[in-house]
């Protein structure tokens, strides 16, 4: 074989840098495609749970109205905590994941606004709860189950940390430094506050479901069913959701273009 035939160093180094980009990308591409079934996956079993709430509560617990019946102006309270606290938070801390390839700057504003409704839905919620208890004849006493307690201490929780975050990566905006330090702590305590807001949610349909149905439970009427799938359903898409979000592999790393855009907002 002539030397001429054979490939030169620069060739044999440009073609195992070919190969490296390639197999990136198809490393990238396997992850993107795993990402988009779990999380369409994910996504099949919240409307699945929200689903079963709506029936449940049309169908077996009198439906909806706001202050001319207690009893069905409370059911706004587990719809909209299901909606906002659960299905609409799980989105929100998943937006980064999902769209991996929009810029950073969008997927704030959308985390924010997506917070901001679950913040709205949960204040509509609480004022369905307290009103259902203040309004009933007799009135109903206020915070004196673990329910009760862990759902406070989850809004307010959520309530500061939409706050803080909003103050520190969009309006005004920390130094790039301070985001960078306060970065890991907001993901930490974000995932923390929608474990509470499932612990919430479950330990709220348990005291609802035995208060209701009362020693009718065991004989598991279709009312029990539904609520046994509705609890199954809500704590699965709270796991998959806590997976996704804590899945190394499924992280969003930094387009070029968000450097040039986070280093401008210093
Ligand atoms: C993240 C979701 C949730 C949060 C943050 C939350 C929060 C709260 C809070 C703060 C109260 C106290 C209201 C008062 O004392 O007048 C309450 C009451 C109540 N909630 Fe929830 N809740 C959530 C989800 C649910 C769900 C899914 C149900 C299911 C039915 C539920 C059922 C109840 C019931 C029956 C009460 C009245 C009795 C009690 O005070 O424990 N909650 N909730």
């Amino acid at each position: 074989m002539s030397s001429d035939s054979l490939p030169s160093a620069v060739e044999e180094e440009q073609s195992v840098g070919l190969l490296s980009n390639t197999m990136e990308a198809r490393a990238e591409h396997l992850k993107t495609r795993n990402y988009r079934s779990l999380y369409y996956f994910t996504t099949a079993l919240g409307v699945g749970m929200m689903v079963m709430m709506l029936t449940w509560l049309v169908k077996h617990r009198g439906g909806f109205s706001w202050s001319s019946n207690t009893k069905t102006q409370f059911n706004w309270h587990p719809l909209l905590m299901s909606i906002g606290m659960l299905f609409i938070y799980g989105h929100s801390i998943l937006v980064y994941r999902t769209g991996r390839a929009a810029p950073k700057k969008r997927l704030k504003i959308l985390h924010a606004l997506l917070h901001g409704t679950t913040f709205i839905l949960a204040v509509i919620a609480l004022k369905a709860v307290f009103d259902s208890h203040n309004y009933a004849k007799p009135p109903i006493a206020n915070l004196y189950t673990f329910h009760s307690w862990f759902g406070l201490i989850t809004a307010i929780l959520f309530t500061g940390q939409f706050l803080f975050g909003f103050m520190s990566f969009l309006y005004p905006g920390l130094s790039k430094t301070l985001r960078s330090a306060v970065l890991p702590v907001h993901v930490a305590t974000g995932t923390a506050i929608f474990v509470l807001a499932l612990i919430s949610a479950l330990t709220g349909l348990t005291e609802k479901t035995l208060w209701t149905l009362d020693t009718g439970y065991a004989q598991l009427p279709s009312e029990a069913i539904l609520i046994n799938f509705l609890a199954l359903f809500l704590g699965f898409f709270g796991v998959f959701v806590l997976y996704l979000v804590n899945d190394p592999d499924f992280k969003r790393t930094n387009l070029p273009e968000d450097e040039v855009a986070l280093a401008s907002s210093d």
